[in-house]
């Protein structure tokens, strides 16, 4: 009797203990802080939270969802919720942002810097590169590369991608008209492109290694995507014991690629420095000298003689360009040509510009020509805008973070961006699902929020590589707008999307191509 009264009033404590917990903690989401206000206002007045699937919050809500469905569920959160929206995981808040002005306040905020507990499922392929690393390796790197983007080096860069595009066009020669996969093509031509300017290696002789290096990092993503839908998977330890070991293999591959690619750029830059040593006017004007083309590689290998990096820094910041260089610009360039075909309308209107400003022969094509080509500039933005390369972004508040919008973000809250989302918001884009270069006109523009359209991020952590991807994909459109009409063999509404680490369609996106003249 004595025994069954001290039990009940255990569990009655237990039970009091939670509900007071519970105030402060989200308990049965694995004791996850809860968003709290400033001023006490209930939270629902400044951001909902969404009702979880199970009693244990959000934690389960994605759980053996294919990646089609994953996609679909962030867009019915938007849809039903229709403002920036809370979540609770497996211990931890999870703030959704998707519209422009909560955006703004996180990508502007200099103590959110840091990057989600996703982009840790990144470190077995990039280790903390550029795009996964914070506090003081992330300001030393960002200082080494962002002289590796100057206007100089992408006017010299600009000649590579000339010559790939050409080289592009070149393999349909003879041919009046043909189809042809984009999703098979383009990936190969931006690995080329990367692999050519970033690392100043030449990928002619190493085409199979590309397309190995491509297919098991699609694997990788595969890995990431399923790791994503498993909470358990979220903790290190677990994943390392029951679900690490499948991605070994695919993480050979790219390493060994990677590898590859700076033991060869050490042995070409030795020769190219040995021949040049007589030449050099002035050593401290190396990277940006009008005549002489130095790879961004060469940056970090001559960083690692001044003992600024180490050689797996290097391999790091390799393996994190040219993932972020090829798989970014490809997805824009196939839905950039696939959008060419179906607004035969809009094409024309960028051949008329582009015949106007860019030589038959290419001969005049450079950074100062593309400029000129304002249209184009239109339509390469609506495209990013529809089908932004990068669909979310996450961020990590390391400490207990105060918000202007009344928000208090208990450290650890994971924050993600739903670029797509805000590129869709009915608040800033009139009919978002159709496709209007026109948006984009300078007339049209001045009302609209900076931050409802932010495809390659802001902030202090914005996209290192924006000016060179948008020339690359503007020279590959204008050599193959001008040499081809381009006619549509898909339906867009029968497309089935993923959120990978890109945006990512199920779909084979072909196009037809008919020679101009
Ligand atoms: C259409 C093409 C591209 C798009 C849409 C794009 C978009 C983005 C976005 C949204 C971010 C921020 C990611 C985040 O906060 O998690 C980012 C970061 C980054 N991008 Fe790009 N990107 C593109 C092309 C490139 C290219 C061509 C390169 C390099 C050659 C590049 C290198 C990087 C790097 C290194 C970062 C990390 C920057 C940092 O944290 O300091 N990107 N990109």
């Amino acid at each position: 009797m004595g025994l069954c009264l001290l039990v009940l009033i255990a569990i009655g404590s237990l039970i009091y203990w939670l509900y007071t917990m519970n105030k402060e903690y989200y308990v049965l989401s694995f004791f996850a802080p809860r968003v709290r206000t400033k001023d006490g206002r209930p939270l629902d007045s400044i951001a909902p939270v969404a009702k979880g699937k199970t009693i244990f919050g959000n934690c389960f809500d994605m759980y053996g969802l294919k990646e089609s469905d994953v996609f679909q569920h962030s867009r019915k959160r938007a849809r039903d919720l229709k403002s920036s929206y809370i979540e609770y995981g497996l211990g931890v808040p999870l703030y959704n942002i998707i519209d422009a002005e909560n955006a703004e306040l996180i990508l502007n905020d200099q103590s959110l810097i840091s990057k989600s507990i996703v982009y840790e499922f990144l470190h077995p392929a990039l280790q903390t590169g550029l795009l996964t690393s914070t506090d003081k390796k992330w300001h030393s790197r960002r200082k080494m590369l962002t002289p590796t983007f100057h206007f100089n080096i992408l006017g010299q860069f600009e000649e590579i991608f000339k010559a790939e595009s050409q080289k592009f066009i070149k393999q349909f020669d003879g041919k009046t008209e043909t189809d042809v996969s984009l999703s098979e093509l383009i990936p190969r031509f931006t690995l080329n492109s990367v692999c050519e300017t970033a690392m100043g290696v030449k990928l002619d002789d190493m085409a199979e290694q590309g397309d190995l290096y491509r297919k098991n990092f699609g694997l990788i993503e595969k890995y990431f995507m399923e790791r994503l839908g498993n909470p358990f998977f979220w903790n290190q330890t677990i994943y390392e014991l029951f679900g690490a070991k499948k991605e070994a293999p695919a993480l050979k591959v790219v390493h060994d690629f990677s590898s590859e690619i700076i033991a060869k750029r050490r042995i070409l830059l030795k020769e190219d420095l040995e021949q040049r040593k007589n030449t050099q006017a002035d050593a401290d004007d190396i990277y940006i000298n009008k005549k002489q083309r130095y790879a961004m590689l060469d940056t970090l290998i001559f960083a690692e003689k001044d003992g600024l990096i180490d050689h797996n820094g290097i391999c790091e910041e390799v393996d994190t360009l040219m993932f972020e260089g090829y798989d970014t610009t490809s997805m824009g360039l196939i839905f950039g040509l696939m959008n060419m075909s179906l607004y035969a309308d809009k094409q024309e209107l960028c051949y008329q510009e582009i015949n106007e400003f860019i030589d038959d022969d290419f001969s005049n094509l450079d950074v100062n020509q593309i400029a000129k080509l304002k249209y184009l500039d239109c339509f390469v933005k609506e495209t990013m805008r529809m089908f932004p390369s990068v669909p979310i972004m996450g961020r990590k508040a390391v400490r207990e973070t105060a918000l202007a919008n009344g928000l208090i973000l208990p450290a650890g809250t994971q924050i993600t961006i739903h670029v797509y989302d805000i590129h869709h918001n009915a608040k800033y884009w009139d009919s978002p699902y159709e496709f209007r270069p026109e948006r984009f006109l300078p007339e049209n523009t001045k009302d609209r929020h900076i931050y409802s359209y932010i495809p390659f991020s802001a902030g202090q952590r914005n996209c290192i590589g924006q000016k060179y991807a948008q020339l690359e994909m503007k020279t590959l459109l204008i050599a193959m707008v001008k040499t081809f009409k381009i006619l549509p063999l898909v339906e867009p509404k029968d497309f089935v999307f993923n959120t990978g680490i890109t945006l990512r369609t199920n779909n084979n996106v072909k196009v037809k191509l008919v020679r101009r003249k």
